[in-house]
């Protein structure tokens, strides 16, 4: 049988332990699981407590009953308090610091990834010269990926060993100009679209290669559009993404959605450390071409009418030239002290 002295000493020792148990909570969720714990209704421990109430001789429970209530009252009143002071937009009162001493900890805001600020750079620059922006599905069908762009499908591109297919002959598409073929289809010429997008290789992931990256194609389509038109502009955009000492290349090549078809290199005026200039060497920085007629049939354009260019590049090809960057792979493992050098005030 309970006697009231235990029980006064078990509200006692509730009180100390419930006045500290609210000084160490750190946010609203603990604040509510010790409020329960200690008042909850049913199996709070204020409660149980006084389940052993019934034992005590008559004459002696309103002493105790008068005790639980007091107790009960400055837990409540504690956990009011705390309450408060964890709404306060200050955040941390002096009671959370460990130690004082330490040099506050700013918070990281976060900043655009190189790799999309490079886009961003590259979308202006077309922006400039009239392009607007288009964007396709990523699970692609042959007819779009292949197909549309004058690719049969036992061209090696296609094979399994270089492109991801899904169920059925879906697939991930290994490249942005299925957007032109679905620009082309929804929109009569003029067509002038930039097209930024991940694309899909199986290739092993290596300081050059990752199974999914970045492109950005462009497409102009319209009447008396020529190769003039094409080298002007793609020169005219190196120029004003690498500076306008930048020389420009167009080395023949071949793309089956592009005929005429060139790879465009770059020779880029440097700035050393000591001021001089110096040229860097030619290097690729996309693949382009003549729109292939067989692509404009393929939409149903009438392809004697009509013609146009497109280019593809990888902005993080980009944006590894740019910054001087030797491994693709810091792009993908996001680590902050990587990142945040790219940050833009
Ligand atoms: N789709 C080509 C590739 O991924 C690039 C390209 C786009 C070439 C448009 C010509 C015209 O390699």
């Amino acid at each position: 049988m309970s006697n009231v002295r235990s029980l006064l000493d078990d509200l006692k020792v509730l009180e100390v332990d419930g006045l500290s148990a609210v000084t160490s909570v750190r946010d609203a969720r603990e604040l509510e699981s010790v409020r329960i714990e200690y008042l909850g209704r049913k199996d709070g421990k204020i409660s149980l407590i006084l389940r052993h109430l019934g034992e005590v001789p008559a004459e002696e429970r309103p002493k105790v009953g008068a005790e639980a209530n007091r107790v009960k009252t400055v837990v409540q009143e504690a956990l009011e308090a705390r309450e408060a002071d964890l709404s306060t937009p200050s955040g941390a009162s002096a009671m959370d610091v460990d130690d004082l001493t330490l040099p506050g900890r700013s918070p990281w805001p976060g900043a655009r990834h190189p790799v999309t600020q490079v886009i961003d750079e590259i979308w202006e620059i077309f922006k400039g010269l009239g392009f607007t922006r288009a964007r396709g599905p990523e699970a692609e069908t042959e007819w779009y990926n292949f197909v549309a762009l004058n690719t049969p499908l036992d061209h090696p591109a296609a094979d399994e060993q270089d492109t991801l297919y899904l169920k059925g002959s879906r697939l991930l598409r290994s490249h942005t100009s299925p957007v032109q073929v679905r620009t082309m289809e929804a929109h009569e010429p003029p067509i002038r679209i930039i097209v930024p997008g991940m694309v899909y290789r199986r290739d092993t992931y290596d300081a050059t290669h990752t199974p999914a990256f970045a492109q950005l194609e462009g497409l102009a389509v319209d009447e008396g559009i020529t190769f003039v038109d094409f080298k002007a502009t793609l020169a005219e955009f190196a120029r004003r993404f690498w500076g306008p000492g930048t020389k420009v290349r167009f080395r023949p090549s071949f793309f089956p959605f592009t005929e005429p078809s060139a790879e465009v290199d770059v020779k880029r005026m440097l700035t050393r450390k000591d001021g001089t200039r110096v040229e860097s060497d030619w290097i690729e920085i996309m693949g382009a071409g003549m729109v292939d007629p067989a692509v404009l049939d393929a939409v149903g354009y009438d392809s004697e009418r009509y013609t146009g260019f497109a280019f593809g590049m990888g902005p993080a090809r980009i944006a590894m030239l740019k910054y001087g960057i030797g491994d693709i792979r810091t792009f993908f493992e996001n680590d902050v002290r990587f990142l945040r050098q790219f940050a833009k005030p």
